[in-house]
């Protein structure tokens, strides 16, 4: 297959593009650079610059990358903004570069024949579900803009699709973490949001402590659940999901997890086999459900997928990576 990856100099676009040529397939990148970094493009990959906003920008990548007569077969969407507080200070920075990102990109793959879509949605899509336990099927309650955009973009998606006649497979990620087995590229940002490279920059002393949010929820130890996943397991489900709706068996919407809990003092204390972590308790955030995992048996039945990495590879190889990254 020949591969557009949208946004694939970034974290997750980043690991996919690595695991595509792994795969054997032809891996094309088209990023803006707002966000990510050359770095994180496979040696192998064609790396255009262009904005997705810019419909000019898309077409001139699909044309010339048609012109060898093997044109795009699938285009994979990972450029977005996705930080959910910015969301709440910014959300029509969100609308523009989430929602008008994609339905400019929509618009070109139409134009151009381009017939699969593969789609980073995420658990906020489900707000705070009462059990905490997420299937694709439960109801759709974003609590922030954030959310509201990835939801709004599935809409689109599957109307487009049904209009058009395109395959999608839209794939709603839980904690995404760690880095390739390589440590060629990993989670490298200024703005570090999630708890995996939080832990870690504790654990390197590049930042003085964690702080862990709420201790009073109704959760066994009183800290939040969260379903962590290792970001190769994610990116394979990618090179999966791709071939199989080029296949012809359809579309699908899959959440990707592991399946499992584990709470935020369970991560602390599974980090501290591998270095000290001062971490300090702080109240509540708004907004964090206590109890956030997936059910994966959709992604197990229909891609045949089963994460391998376990919540030990994810840190030691965030860790690892945190490690070369800054010479430690
Ligand atoms: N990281 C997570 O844990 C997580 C969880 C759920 C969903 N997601 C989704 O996964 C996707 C990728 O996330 P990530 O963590 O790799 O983020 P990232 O910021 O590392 O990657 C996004 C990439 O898209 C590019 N980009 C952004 N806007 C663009 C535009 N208008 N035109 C062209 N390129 C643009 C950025 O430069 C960057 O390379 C996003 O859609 C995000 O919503 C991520």
């Amino acid at each position: 297959m020949k591969v557009l990856v949208v946004g694939g100099a970034g974290y997750i676009g980043g690991h996919t593009g690595y695991e595509l040529v792994r795969a054997g397939h032809d891996v094309v990148v088209l990023d803006n650079l707002s966000t990510g970094n050359l770095h994180n493009v496979h040696p192998d990959a064609r790396f255009y610059w262009g904005d997705i906003r810019n419909k000019t920008d898309i077409t001139r990548v699909l044309t010339a990358e048609a012109a060898d007569g093997q044109p795009v077969d699938v285009a994979m969407h990972f450029a977005a903004k996705l930080i959910v507080p910015e969301s709440v200070s910014q959300p029509l920075a969100y609308y523009e570069n989430n929602v008008e990102g994609l339905r400019t990109m929509l618009e070109a793959l139409v134009d151009c024949g381009v017939r699969n879509v593969v789609f980073s949605s995420t658990a906020a899509v489900y707000g705070e579900p009462a059990s905490g336990i997420c299937r694709e099927d439960d109801p759709t309650v974003p609590i922030n803009p954030y959310g509201e955009t990835k939801l709004a973009c599935e809409k689109m998606i599957r109307w487009v699709a049904e209009a058009h006649g395109l395959n999608y497979c839209i794939f709603r990620y839980f904690n995404v973490a760690g880095a390739d087995a390589s440590l060629e590229i990993g989670l490298d940002k200024d703005q570090l949001t999630h708890l995996v490279p939080l832990v870690m920059q504790a654990a390197l002393g590049l930042r003085e402590k964690l702080f862990i949010f709420g201790d009073d929820y109704d959760t066994p130890d009183g800290t939040c659940v969260r379903d962590y996943i290792h970001i190769t397991d994610l990116a394979q489900a990618h090179v999966l999901g791709a071939e199989y709706i080029t296949s012809g068996q359809g579309s699908l919407l899959v959440n990707l997890g592991s399946g499992s809990g584990y709470s935020v003092k369970e991560v602390v204390e599974a980090a501290e086999a591998l270095a000290h972590i001062p971490c300090e308790y702080a109240p509540r955030r708004p907004g964090d459900p206590a109890r956030l995992t997936a059910d994966i048996s959709r992604a197990r039945q229909l891609l045949g997928w089963q994460p391998k990495l376990d919540l030990a590879t994810i840190l030691k190889s965030d860790l690892d990576f945190r490690r070369k990254l800054n010479g430690a």
